[in-house]
């Protein structure tokens, strides 16, 4: 006698604790490197993003955040942005985000 088993088709999620953050911007799909500015991993992914500072004083660098959430780890930036602006140099995802960057 033999005996038929079916294979199990259970739903496995692929999003890990620990699995990179995704960034969307333009066309492209960049991973978020942990330990690193938004601005350093997109400069990594060769996303050209202006910027003067690099330390939230200048604005220079800001960007459009369509959705997703970032954060400050040292604090509020002083440089102005308007609303749905983020400014990658001193910030941080803390989900998939997607951003437009003006050229
Ligand atoms: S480069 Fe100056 S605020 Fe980001």
């Amino acid at each position: 006698m033999s005996i038929m088993s079916e294979a199990s088709s259970k739903t496995v999620s692929t999003s890990a604790p620990n699995s990179p953050l995704e960034i969307s911007v333009q066309e492209k799909k960049v991973c978020y490197q942990q330990e690193q500015t938004l601005l350093e991993s997109l400069e990594q992914a060769n996303v050209e993003v202006h910027f003067h500072c690099r330390d939230g004083f200048c604005g220079a660098c800001r960007v459009k955040l369509n959705s997703g959430e970032i954060c400050y780890p040292q604090g509020e930036p002083l440089a102005f942005i308007g609303e749905n602006e983020i400014l990658p140099c001193c910030c941080i995802p803390i989900t998939n985000i997607s951003i437009t960057i003006d050229e």
